[in-house]
């Protein structure tokens, strides 16, 4: 007999599911593939030599590394949530310790996110498109999607809260200019929800200074973080390294210490030489570290847009990030990004993510998101030059179909 398990996993359990996108980047390893599909930081930039320095002084100290070998409590590394309020703080941000919780990567921060405030057919708002990793952390617990353009509307949206990526957003690349966080707010008050406000990407800012963050000028409208709606999440996943999982959570406290005792129940705790770890780098990496990650990133950018305005034909729009690691490209209707990828790797050895997945509900097929930020720029101008000549074949098919 076959045990048939689905019937023994819990209803939380039965809506996770794997992820189409991710099952199928396992397959693009390939060395002649040129890659344009994950979204990874070039590991040319990890702090190598700093993080061994590191780790030598922590394990020459036997108290240091009895400390980084130990248990340690949920909540994080003291020093390293010390440093946090003061990064928090240069970024407009005032808060205490008691506002942070770290987390295992900016994942663990919306997977507990989600289990803390979604229940069963509680609606949350999400971009149109969106983090496919957040669709994958919150559609265990049930939720129903809405469209967060629907905050700016003029009715109250009846939902749970809305997840919003303000700076340089994965998949689109795109950033919201200062009217549009402050609408998104105002409508988030009106509405009363919450918001996840997700900052992965914002060391990565090419072209000048950030502006505000959500919750920096929610603080400024509520007086106070414990009065904030806007629920924080960074991670040194591409500011650092992302292979230490060590992201954080700042929030009103009450929030903090819920989600302290969820950590304790999920792990216990992050990994403490992690924390401690990045807590030296914190203190060691020169200021200029996120300059030198512009400085490699940026190039790759520009190769990207220049070559797909070169490259694509006629009826293909895409974006022109700030900053961050993607593109995203829309092609003429009729288009399907699932199709066209299987065709790229066979005909051309070349790899993108189809837009589809990134989207909760109604997906664009006729989408693709493409990464620029583990790339040379001379690969990304011949990989877009292939890409743009299939793209123009399929094209002539298509028309010379309709027409027939
Ligand atoms: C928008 C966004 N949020 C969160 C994450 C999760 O990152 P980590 O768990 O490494 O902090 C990623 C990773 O790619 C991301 O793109």
């Amino acid at each position: 007999m076959v045990m048939d398990w689905s019937e023994r996993f819990s209803p939380y359990g039965r809506r996770a599911k794997a992820s189409e996108i991710r099952e199928l980047l396992k397959l693009l390893d390939q060395p002649d593939i040129i890659s344009f599909a994950g979204g990874i930081p070039d590991p040319k930039l990890f702090p190598r030599q700093l993080m061994a320095d590191v780790h030598a002084e922590i394990f020459a100290d036997e108290a240091l590394s009895n400390q980084a070998l130990q248990y340690s409590v949920s909540e994080g590394y003291g020093p390293l949530r010390d440093l946090l309020v003061a990064e928090m703080k240069s970024l407009g941000i005032t808060c205490t310790k008691d506002n942070i919780v770290i987390t295992n990567g900016s994942q663990q921060g919306l997977d507990l996110l989600g289990r803390l405030f979604i229940g069963p057919d509680d609606k949350v708002l999400v971009a149109r498109p969106t983090y496919l990793g957040l669709l994958q952390a919150f559609t265990a617990s049930g939720p129903t999607y809405g469209d967060i353009a629907a905050l700016t509307g003029p009715a109250p949206v009846r939902a749970k809260l809305a997840y919003a990526m303000p700076d340089f957003q994965n998949p689109s690349g795109e950033t919201m200019t200062l009217a549009e966080r402050e609408a998104l707010l105002e409508g988030a008050r009106r509405s009363d929800l919450m918001v996840i406000e997700d900052t992965a990407y914002n060391k990565l800012s090419f072209d000048g200074p950030l502006l505000p963050s959500l919750m920096e000028l929610d603080i400024a409208r509520e007086g106070d973080i414990e009065n904030s709606r806007v629920i924080y999440c960074g991670t040194f996943s591409k500011s650092v390294v992302p292979g230490l999982r060590v992201g954080w959570i700042v929030a009103a406290t009450p929030i903090v210490q819920k989600l302290v005792l969820m950590k304790q129940a999920s792990d216990l705790h992050t990994s403490t030489l992690a924390q401690m770890t990045l807590a030296k780098v914190m203190e060691c990496l020169p200021a200029h570290h996120a300059d030198t990650l512009c400085d490699t990133y940026r190039p790759r950018r520009d190769a990207m847009v220049q070559a797909l305005e070169e490259f694509m034909p006629e009826g293909v729009t895409f974006t022109r990030p700030g900053g961050g690691m993607f593109i995203w490209v829309e092609l003429p209707e009729g288009f399907d990004g699932a199709a066209l990828l299987a065709r790229a790797i066979a005909e051309e050895r070349v790899a993108f993510v189809p837009g589809s997945a990134f989207y909760a509900t109604q997906p664009k097929l006729n989408t693709l998101r493409l990464s620029f930020s583990a790339t040379a720029p001379e690969k990304i101008r011949e990989g877009i030059r292939r890409l743009g000549a299939l793209i123009a074949r399929e094209h002539n098919g298509m028309s010379r179909a309709a027409t027939a």
